[in-house]
């Protein structure tokens, strides 16, 4: 059974988001956003074309004026200005105007590129997302931020622009591979112990459905995650204050990410990030030992990393302090005040956050020890 979500800016409904098992209502979706008199462009991957490209361009096929696709190479490395400019290209000879429209179908990558270039085509076109992965499903695809990464630095250029839908068919999530879908996972997690108690208690009851990826559990996860998302987002969407609670582990994550060459997947840095934040909040007693220890030992059962090795303390504070979540030359830390309330800080100093990135420094010497 199909569900939604509605966001709202302003007392208006700006999108939904719908949550189903397969692609069978795509086109009713884009039929209530007047399609059928527009031109279509569904933008994605090659990883994700093999998959899921035909099938979708075959249910616009016919239906809308123009239905067509581009495709660009998978990997991190394409969301980049060039990918955009290829894609502004390609809408250029396909003769697309001002009320045409662009279809992300993809995981972040796919997501971020699309959106920006909506954002940017003629002033701005609409976009829907059709996120793929569950990094894209639980965050990425939702809140209007897009952008690419420039000159080494991540989604350095962007712009927010809202989504006209978010289409999520939960059973693309079963060709996912294992890492990537625990990577995202992580982010889950991230909602529950920022604002949601009781939703980190659900999860981990029903971590057995969760690793088997279990559709009807997969829905209820993903509509209580993106409940928290949006409940954020609505309040703050272009990042004035609240919103950067949604960064909770991602300032240590972030720099483990950059230090180690985007070698560990997002996801893996993020739960890093989250425990050594938690660490943190523990050493404030913001929280009990006890709650620490379960905020870390919870990553594990479901394959994520809460030690890291070889990597360099400080070169890791370093990178903390180059993160553009910085604000008058302050690091917004975000804490825990218990599970599911989480709190920003600019007073963390640099003794904490070097003790953090200590506790999950996996070193020779503990593995002599
Ligand atoms: N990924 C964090 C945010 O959307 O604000």
């Amino acid at each position: 059974m199909a569900e939604r979500l509605p966001i709202t800016y302003h007392k208006e409904t700006c999108y939904d988001i719908v949550f189903t098992q397969s692609f069978e209502t795509l086109w009713e979706e884009l039929a209530v956003l007047g399609c059928e008199n527009r031109r279509l462009c569904i933008v994605t991957d090659s990883r994700v074309n093999e998959l899921y490209g035909e099938e979708v361009l075959h249910i616009l096929t016919g239906k809308c004026c123009k239905a067509v696709k581009y495709v660009f190479p998978n990997g991190e490395e394409h969301k980049t200005l060039d990918t955009v400019k290829e894609i502004y290209k390609y809408l250029i000879a396909e003769g697309f105007d001002r009320k045409d429209m662009l279809l992300a179908l993809g995981g972040g990558v796919v997501g971020d590129t699309t959106g920006y270039a909506a954002a940017t085509y003629l002033r701005g076109i609409d976009y829907i997302q059709i996120p793929t992965t569950l990094l894209a499903q639980a965050d990425s695809s939702i809140g209007g931020k897009t952008g690419v990464d420039f000159d080494g630095y991540k989604n350095m250029v962007g712009a927010f622009k809202m989504p006209r839908l978010v289409y999520m068919n939960l059973s693309v999530l079963h060709t996912l591979e294992d890492r990537q879908y625990f990577s995202g996972f992580a982010e889950v997690m991230k909602n529950g112990l920022i604002k949601d108690a009781m939703f980190y208690e659900w999860l981990i009851e029903k971590m057995y459905e969760i690793c088997e990826r279990d559709l009807d559990v997969l829905q209820e996860m993903l509509h209580r995650s993106c409940t928290v998302k949006k409940l954020v987002v609505e309040k703050d969407p272009t990042e004035q204050g609240e919103r950067a609670l949604l960064n909770f582990g991602h300032t240590i994550g972030h720099a483990i990410e950059k230090a180690k060459g985007f070698t560990l997947y997002h996801g893996e840095c993020v739960a890093l990030g989250c425990v050594a934040a938690a660490y943190i909040s523990w050493k404030r007693e913001m929280l009990t030992m006890e709650e620490y220890y379960e905020i870390r030992d919870m990553f594990v059962p479901f394959y994520l990393p809460i030690s890291v090795d070889e990597i360099n303390p400080s070169e890791i504070l370093r990178l903390t302090k180059s993160d553009k979540k910085m604000e008058a030359g302050k690091i917004k830390f975000v804490l825990l005040n218990k599970i599911g309330k989480a709190v920003i800080d600019t007073t963390v100093t640099d003794e904490e956050i070097l003790a953090a990135i200590n506790e999950i420094h996996f070193s020779d010497e503990d593995a002599h020890a």
